[in-house]
């Protein structure tokens, strides 16, 4: 195992009927916005959830988070949150809601010029923000329980994430519940979304860390089982509570910690919402298959691991395990109709050039854990999932 630190201080207060603890978990004494997305927590009732914990509380509530949160709606809030001296943010919604909140609490207090700077920046390093805390309402990010933030960027059509201690909620609020009015799309989504977290910090090379391989493998097949429970019956608590679990667990850094971790997917999945604005889960189902195609070799040891302890592929031969592996992880997805391919969103080989633009001009010539997913074979992924 390689060495690592590790440090989640995020409050979960886990379970049905929890947002009554709301009252308990804000800080008294400071003013508090309430950050919201589209409306869905006012047809589900957790706002009404939400206010009644509260009593009494003033409120300033700014919704309108879109999915993919954009920079342009995020910065009229950071100016609500300068305007009324905000000294807590609570965000109500799903993984856009927090991490809009996440950026709003950040940019709130940066004073180097344009927050944008410390997406497109590497260097630039976010040690202030203003505390928050979340309710969330959708399975799949577990921005919840980490310090990352997604943004996007309507006028240049960039989606760029940036990561700080600083906006690790204080809290949060997961009361499996929320899962029952979930539309199928948006399970589907946090199913694949929660599993290529899980892949990202698994499917690399092995490094002698079995307590951190099996974690990850405990999640994907959580998730195998759990997931089509849920999607066939939103109401079944015990698989919500379970599918809710395995999504804060898969990106909260615990199984990341003293690993290897690629990233490469979700790399140019940002790619393909920020240029066609498909949703972010749905673009990991395009890219994944194609990177363990491309990488077979590189990842052959954890490949071959993936299949036999996640789908029990144990005969044959290396190569045609690898390919039994793949299959298989095409048709989870498919399963619950999400497409793993290009064609699906009517995207053709014109496009693939236009990504690879993109990271060039950025001056990076390698992603995934050693880097060495080069350009030519981002081109060689994206034209295999045509
Ligand atoms: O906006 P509202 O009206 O609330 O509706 C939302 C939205 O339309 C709806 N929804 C949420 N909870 C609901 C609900 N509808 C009914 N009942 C509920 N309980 O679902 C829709 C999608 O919501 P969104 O928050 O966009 O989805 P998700 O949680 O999948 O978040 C996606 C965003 O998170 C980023 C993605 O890039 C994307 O921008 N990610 C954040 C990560 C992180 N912070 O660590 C990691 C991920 O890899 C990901 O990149
Ligand atoms: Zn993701």
């Amino acid at each position: 195992m390689q060495n690592f630190e590790f440090f989640n201080p995020v409050n979960i207060v886990f379970g049905q009927g929890q947002i009554k603890k709301l009252g308990q978990l804000v800080p008294t004494g400071t003013k508090i916005m309430l950050a919201y997305g589209g409306g869905s927590i006012f047809k589900n009732g957790v706002y009404d959830q939400v206010k009644s914990a509260l009593p009494g509380l003033e409120l300033t509530e700014f919704g309108g988070i879109e999915p993919n949160p954009r920079y342009e709606t995020l910065m009229k809030a950071v100016e609500v949150v300068k305007n009324e001296k905000i000294g807590f943010i609570l965000a109500v919604g799903g993984g856009s809601v927090l991490d809009g909140v996440k950026f709003i609490a950040a940019a709130a207090l940066w004073t180097e010029g344009d927050p944008w700077n410390f997406l497109t920046n590497r260097k630039l390093v976010v040690t202030r923000a203003v505390p928050l805390g979340s309710v969330m309402t959708l399975p799949a990010t577990g921005s919840e329980m980490n310090g990352n933030s997604v943004v996007t960027r309507l006028s240049t059509q960039e989606k760029l994430a940036f990561n700080a201690d600083a906006v690790l909620p204080v809290f949060s609020i997961l009361d499996p519940t929320v899962v029952f009015s979930l539309p199928e799309k948006q399970v589907a989504n946090g199913i694949v979304d929660a599993f290529v977290h899980v892949m990202e910090q698994y499917l690399t090379y092995p490094v002698d860390s079995p307590i951190q391989d099996r974690f990850a493998e405990s999640i994907l097949v959580t998730l195998i089982e759990e997931g089509p429970k849920v999607l066939v019956n939103r109401n079944d608590y015990n698989a919500a509570a379970n599918f809710m679990w395995a999504a804060t667990m898969a990106l909260n850094g615990l199984i990341g910690a003293g690993v290897p971790q690629d990233w490469a997917t979700h790399t140019i999945g940002h790619e393909l919402t920020a240029f066609h604005g498909i949703d972010h889960a749905r673009t990991l189902a395009i890219v994944l298959p194609g990177i363990m195609q491309v990488k077979r070799v590189g990842k052959r040891e954890k490949l071959l691991q993936f299949g036999e302890r996640v789908w029990g592929v144990k005969s044959g031969s290396n190569d045609a395990r690898i390919d039994e592996a793949i299959l298989r992880t095409v048709a989870f997805f498919e399963s619950f109709g999400i497409p793993t391919k290009l064609s699906a969103y009517n995207i053709g080989p014109d496009f693939i050039p236009v990504i690879c633009n993109r990271f060039t001009n950025r001056g990076i010539k390698g992603i995934g854990e050693k880097g060495d997913l080069t350009i030519e074979q981002v081109s060689e992924v994206l034209t295999l999932q045509l």
